[in-house]
């Protein structure tokens, strides 16, 4: 149980308060933003949807992401070693050492699958240039995605290439690795966006899809519509699993929290809106259906790709669009892992890139093998509510329903309740009237909400 040093050398640190912005936006804007959001959005009926969002962006996102951000930078160390020292530095009982746990845990289960699906998105890349999708119709397209998830071999060669580049970026550190990482694919991640956008703006159906994201119809949300968006505010924020507390543990002590954390929610929500805008005028403009769920962008998009003029061009753009936000994602999952080897058990980042990402690449087999050879493996299948469950459903279900909500709740609690007050105004970067009503929110509104989406997880 030696001490661990926080990281204090400058070199050590972001180099600035923009580095931390990109790389911390780059790890929220991911699959959550371009391939989940528009097909929940879809399927709880638009507007409404987008409404009660945004709320709980405000209510439960931002305020988990400035505290987890607080708390990481204090500590200084991998989730575990941040824990363990503020929890003596605290005084508090040493329970809380459970949010560090869970943060390392779940980021490393969280990759496992996360990195499978980037590997579609390499392959999508590939059919989208060669022209697969062209005059293809609804089977075509479907078998090319069916064909794809039945091959185990397949999916575990592309999770290896995924895998490969998430370990070499790591590998190769905070300043030379994920910073010129971020500082290369955050801007064309932009600019890809914008060319869909462009793209999508000169369809029939713009002005249509714009009126479904954003002409509330209160009717067409159901509790589990609101439900539904409480979690995805937590996913999307990549709160709750320690990688925001790894990644404010290289926050230099100038830079404001509050600020920050404000700057990439608003980021992170403004992709969300503009991956709806780039992607149901494509849908409604070739007559298909919007709420497609989780095939949206595998199998309805390609369709309308294959529909339309520059297609090739606009469909690998799209899947490269893709790929940049997963790997931005999967490389803040890889860090909590990365950071934890290093401190506790004394190995070089670049092996611990490498071990860590070998046991990912690994452990990720459960999912592959969820898509084909175990696709009638239900594990706890003897238990009703996990009826039908594949390994890879249990496994998102365990870090996006538990690990993610509770480690958010854990950290709303501790940073309102246990931590002492002084300096934490400070520190956070808010003071007077906003701070005093940023603390209600986090000890109370935060919380409620959190245990709200949790208990219905159950009941
Ligand atoms: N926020 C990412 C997304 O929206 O795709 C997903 C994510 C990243 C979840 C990092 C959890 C995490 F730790
Ligand atoms: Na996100």
């Amino acid at each position: 149980n030696q001490a661990v040093q926080p990281h204090q050398q400058a070199s050590s640190l972001w180099s600035s308060r923009l580095a931390f912005i990109l790389a911390a936006a780059g790890s929220a804007v991911g699959l959550g933003n371009i391939w989940k959001f528009p097909y929940i959005t879809g399927e709880n009926g638009g507007g409404a949807f987008v409404i009660v969002y945004l709320i709980c962006i405000a209510v439960i996102g931002v305020p988990v992401l400035i505290a987890e951000t607080m708390i990481g930078r204090r500590g200084g160390q991998s989730p575990v070693g941040t824990m363990r020292s503020l929890t003596d530095s605290e005084g508090v009982s040493r329970g809380w050492r459970a949010i560090g746990w869970n943060g390392v845990i779940a980021s490393f289960l969280v990759l496992s699958f996360y990195s499978v699906i980037g590997g579609w998105s390499l392959v999508y890349i590939g059919k989208a240039a060669a022209g697969a999708f062209v005059g293809a119709d609804a089977d075509a397209i479907g078998a090319q995605f069916g064909g794809l998830l039945g091959n185990p071999w397949e999916l575990l060669a592309w999770h290896g290439v995924f895998m490969a580049i998430v370990i070499f970026i790591v590998a190769k550190g905070i300043r030379s690795g994920l910073e010129r990482a971020v500082n290369l694919l955050m801007p064309l991640l932009f600019v890809l966006l914008i060319a869909m956008v462009i793209y999508a703006m000169n369809t029939d159906s713009f002005g249509r899809a714009v009126s479904f994201m954003f002409s509330p119809d209160f009717s067409k949300l159901t509790t589990q519509g609101v439900l539904t968006a409480l979690g995805h505010a937590a996913f999307t924020l990549s709160i709750g699993i320690g990688v925001i507390m790894a990644y404010g543990s290289y926050l230099p002590k100038r830079v404001n929290i509050a600020g920050t954390a404000m700057t990439i929610a608003v980021i992170d929500t403004s992709v969300a809106l503009l991956a709806g805008l780039a992607i149901f005028p494509l849908v409604f403009s070739n007559g298909l259906e919007p709420g497609a769920g989780p095939g949206l962008i595998f199998v309805t998009l390609p369709l309308a790709f294959g529909k339309m003029g520059g297609g090739i061009v606009f469909g690998a753009i799209f899947f490269t669009l893709l790929l940049v936000a997963a790997v931005t994602s999967a490389i803040s999952m890889l860090e909590p892992v990365v950071e934890w080897l290093e401190e506790h058990k004394g190995v070089s980042r670049v092996k611990g890139a490498l071990f860590g990402g070998l046991a990912i690449w690994f452990i990720g087999l459960g999912t592959v093998l969820s898509f084909n050879v175990w696709s009638d493996v239900h594990p706890l299948g003897f238990i009703g509510y996990f009826e039908g469950k594949t390994v890879f459903d249990l496994l998102d279900f365990l870090v996006s329903n538990l690990m993610m909500p509770l480690g958010g709740l854990a950290i709303a609690l501790f940073a309102g309740w246990a931590m002492k007050r002084e300096g934490l105004s400070d520190d956070i970067g808010l003071r007077g009237g906003i701070y005093t009503t940023f603390m209600v929110v986090l000890r109370y509104l935060t919380p409620a909400g959190i245990v709200v989406v949790f208990l219905y997880n159950f009941f």
